[in-house]
């Protein structure tokens, strides 16, 4: 049999976590060749990620540079990913979610005329600018690609609206997946400040903030308000892996070194995020990640953007947006660590984004609308 070529693409931390089990699924089935190009868009964070997940990537074009642009990224990722392509000659690119290796991928591929994938697709805030660059990479993606697959209903109505209708999935989130096989009850921390935490009689803030949008002024109300958090709140203790970004780094030095309760730590594996996570009081964060994997662990997130394009677990009650005002962050924040009844409204597990199975219903879609597959793959139903 004429095995299909896939090949996923892939290039910064979250893109990793949420591809890793579709790539590992994918050479489960025996009707592909599974290929791996990673761009090393992110570098350490991206080798963290393939080493817990024990995946070896085929290409690898190691893009990365300090205070990179989102030109060169996209400028390197493309030339680098004609190569690749002409060398591979992959039957099918996926590629994921929204960042400049997603569109420099996706583009690639049409330009080989190599039929494209997109994992995550659908999400919308409907705001050119927020986040940004992101929302536009998903349109343009969204316009390229020749398979969607949807983690929720409402992706999949956001696509509609733009009259994509073919080639749609509803799937659930691989993060969902890739949750399901990092997060265990006893869990010892390379870190070694979380194994020393009092997760019972402290309350422990997991906090993560690196959007581009919220660089500047934003970033600097955002720390503003986490300081004002740890000092009313003596109970507290925030923990915040400092994404590496060197102006993420220079505002969170800046603002919240040297609070005895406020840990500025180095990036996570994303086994030790995930078991942090499990164990934490409180979320607060910028990153579209953790708005999925937070509420499937019960634990409630105040999101520190104006915007989110992941509805459904605002609906479900477990995340709120906070905004970027140190005034409103401080204030429901504020709420959240007095007020135990509002508190237990937030915390219960939801799972708005998936049941673990979106990458078997992925190869499934791919196998069947390649014609190796009979039957068309079960939909996502929610929880
Ligand atoms: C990128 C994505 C964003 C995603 C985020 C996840 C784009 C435009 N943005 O933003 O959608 O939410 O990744 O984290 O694609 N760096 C390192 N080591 C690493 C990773 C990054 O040193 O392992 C530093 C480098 O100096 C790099 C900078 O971080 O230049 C910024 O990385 P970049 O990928 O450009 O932007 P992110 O903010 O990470
Ligand atoms: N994450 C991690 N270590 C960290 C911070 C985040 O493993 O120190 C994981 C997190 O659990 C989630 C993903 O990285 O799966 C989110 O990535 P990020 O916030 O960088 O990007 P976004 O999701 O906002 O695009």
């Amino acid at each position: 049999m004429n095995k299909l070529k896939v090949m996923t693409v892939f290039g910064t931390r979250p893109e990793a976590i949420k591809m890793a089990p579709l790539a590992l699924e994918l050479t489960r089935h025996p009707e592909f060749e599974a290929l791996c190009c990673v761009t090393a868009q992110h570098r350490e964070m991206l080798d963290s990620v393939l080493d817990i997940f024990r995946l070896k990537p085929d290409f690898d074009l190691d893009i990365m540079e300090p205070r990179q642009t989102l030109s060169t990224i996209t400028s390197k990722c493309l030339t680098g990913m004609d190569r690749v392509l002409e060398e591979a000659k992959p039957d099918l690119v996926l590629v994921h979610g929204d960042t400049s290796t997603t569109f420099a991928g996706a583009l690639a591929a049409f330009y080989h005329k190599i039929p494209v994938g997109h994992v995550e697709a659908g999400l919308r805030t409907f705001d050119k600018w927020s986040p940004y660059p992101e929302e536009m990479n998903r349109k343009m993606v969204g316009a390229i690609a020749d398979l969607h697959f949807c983690p929720t209903a409402s992706n999949r109505d956001n696509l509609a609206r733009e009259n994509i209708t073919q080639g749609v999935f509803l799937t659930g989130n691989t993060v969902i997946d890739a949750l399901q096989t990092t997060v265990v009850r006893h869990f010892s921390f390379g870190e070694h400040i979380l194994n020393h935490l009092d997760y019972d009689s402290r309350k422990v803030i997991l906090v993560t903030c690196h959007r581009r949008e919220n660089y500047g002024q934003p970033m600097a109300n955002i720390m503003t308000a986490l300081r004002r958090v740890a000092d009313a709140f003596p109970d507290t203790e925030l923990v915040y892996p400092v994404h590496p970004s060197p102006v993420v780094q220079e505002t969170a030095h800046k603002y919240l070194d040297g609070h005895p309760r406020i840990h500025l730590i180095a990036p996570l594996a994303v086994d030790e995020m995930h078991n942090l996570m499990s164990r934490c009081h409180l979320v607060m964060t910028d990153s579209g990640g953790l708005q999925e994997e937070a509420p499937a662990l019960g634990k409630p997130v105040l999101v520190l953007r104006r915007e989110t394009e992941r509805p459904e677990a605002v609906a479900a009650g477990t995340v709120r947006l906070a905004g970027v005002e140190e005034v409103s962050i401080f204030q429901m924040t504020s709420r959240l660590l007095s007020d135990q009844r509002e508190y237990d409204s937030m915390a219960h597990a939801a799972n708005p984004y998936g049941d673990g199975q979106a990458c078997r219903r992925i190869a499934d879609a791919i196998a069947w609308q390649f014609g190796l597959r009979m039957n068309p793959p079960e939909e996502f139903r929610g929880q």
